[in-house]
């Protein structure tokens, strides 16, 4: 019985080897040369080659996902053109107030909408998710507008809603980190979309993933081993599920982090942001970007293009005490990056923590790990000047 698991176990390594290779020669053929992330629509094209390794570009230009024709047709799906050398690319769509329990699904906005509210369910796929990925292909959404109550409060009319996030405006390209643990009792996850302006423009196209771990325990391994051995044409399932379970491993982010970027250099932006627009960020809004480390990489370098986060006043420099009190105090303004065991690349004597104000071209070097946490408190005085930020990052062996 052990004998027979272990060369079970042998060849399903083989089966996942051999399929990442051909995912790597796929992704070399239909990638040509990706572009520098500076336009947003190129941006989102960099997230999508490099974040969804069983995804595919359908006829129309959109995200679908690589399956056999049996498997597109069986989840509802429409066929909208090939991939690989077995499967079609297949675009599945849900409709508001549906539920799904599939591992891979896309959600696009509804023609029209029948009431102020759209409602996704997204149910476990198995006992061994972790974390649900959401991908923002298309996310338009009314700016946020002065509140009724209090002129210096911004609040989203219209928003989309997942955990503790609210979200509004634009943002295309960004994508969230819920968690999603099944082992601790949470085996749904709602997404809702409230629209009640609605807006002709309103339109969002998102990615949702349901994140696997690696398996501790052999509940699901013997399930599928059964199913392999009363079936013969069922390799391709085999392929799936371990590709699918490979890429995962890749994408699963560190507890607590709300955006996880897995490539050595990248662009990251704050919601809501869109370089010459002027929107502002979300209120309100608390979370952490965590970059994936490398073996050779000592620090990380962020160069920011843009840096506009509110500070409380203009005479003193927009770190640290200037960001964060620690004393909360009702009125002051209190938005900050944090980034820790940070350094300023044109003074590396200075060692902020906290970082507010307008800070264009900083160029910052932290050590790892490699996070950079954003808070935004409730009050918006200075639309203009709360825009956020966009900066790019790279992984390095030294600062020299
Ligand atoms: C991808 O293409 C480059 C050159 O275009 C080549 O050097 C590289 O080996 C290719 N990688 C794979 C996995 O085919
Ligand atoms: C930082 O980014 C700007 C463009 O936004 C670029 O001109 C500059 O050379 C970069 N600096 C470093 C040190 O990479």
């Amino acid at each position: 019985r052990i004998m027979q698991t272990l060369l079970w176990f042998y060849a399903l390594s083989f089966c996942a080897c051999a399929h990442a290779q051909l995912a790597a020669v796929q992704l070399n053929q239909t990638e040509a040369s990706p572009p520098p992330p500076a336009e947003p629509g190129m941006w989102r094209q960099g997230r999508r080659r490099s974040t969804l390794a069983d995804s595919c570009t359908t006829n129309a230009g959109a995200t679908g996902t690589c399956l056999t024709r049996f498997k597109c047709m069986r989840q509802g799906g429409t066929v909208n053109g090939y991939c690989g050398t077995y499967g079609v690319c297949c675009e599945t769509n849900m409709a508001c107030g549906t539920t799904t329990r599939l591992k891979r699904t896309i959600i696009r906005n509804p023609a029209s909408f029948a009431s102020d509210t759209c409602q996704y369910t997204i149910e476990a796929y198995s006992a061994n998710v972790q974390q649900l990925r959401i991908d923002f292909e298309q996310f338009e959404l009314p700016q946020p507008v002065a509140s009724a109550g209090d002129e210096r409060a911004l609040e989203c009319r219209d928003y989309f809603e997942a955990g503790a996030f609210k979200l509004c405006g634009v943002n295309a390209g960004q994508h969230l980190y819920l968690p999603f643990n099944v082992a601790a009792g949470i085996d749904q996850i709602t997404l809702t979309f409230s629209v009640p302006t609605r807006w002709p423009q309103t339109s969002w196209r998102m990615i949702v993933t349901q994140l696997e771990a690696p398996q501790t325990t052999t509940k699901r391994r013997t399930s599928t081993l059964g199913h392999f051995g009363g079936n013969s044409n069922s390799l391709q399932e085999l392929r799936n599920i371990f590709a699918s379970h490979h890429a995962d491993y890749e994408l699963l982010a560190p507890a607590g982090c709300q955006q996880y970027y897995t490539e050595q250099t990248g662009t990251i932006r704050s919601f809501n942001y869109q370089p010459a627009m002027g929107y502002p960020y979300m209120p309100d809004t608390s979370y952490t970007i965590c970059i994936k480390s490398t073996p050779s990489a000592s620090m990380i370098e962020y160069n920011f293009s843009k840096f506009g986060l509110s500070v409380q006043t203009d005479e003193v420099e927009g770190y640290d005490e200037a960001c964060h009190a620690t004393v909360h105090t009702l009125g002051r303004q209190e938005d900050y990056l944090l980034i820790p065991q940070s350094i300023l690349a044109r003074n590396t004597a200075y060692q902020p923590t906290y970082y507010c104000g307008t800070n264009d071209n900083l160029i910052v070097y932290a050590q790892p790990p490699y996070l950079v946490h954003f808070s935004s408190d409730e009050l918006t005085l200075d639309a203009a000047q709360e825009t956020g930020f966009s900066l790019t990052y790279r992984l390095r062996t030294s600062i020299l």
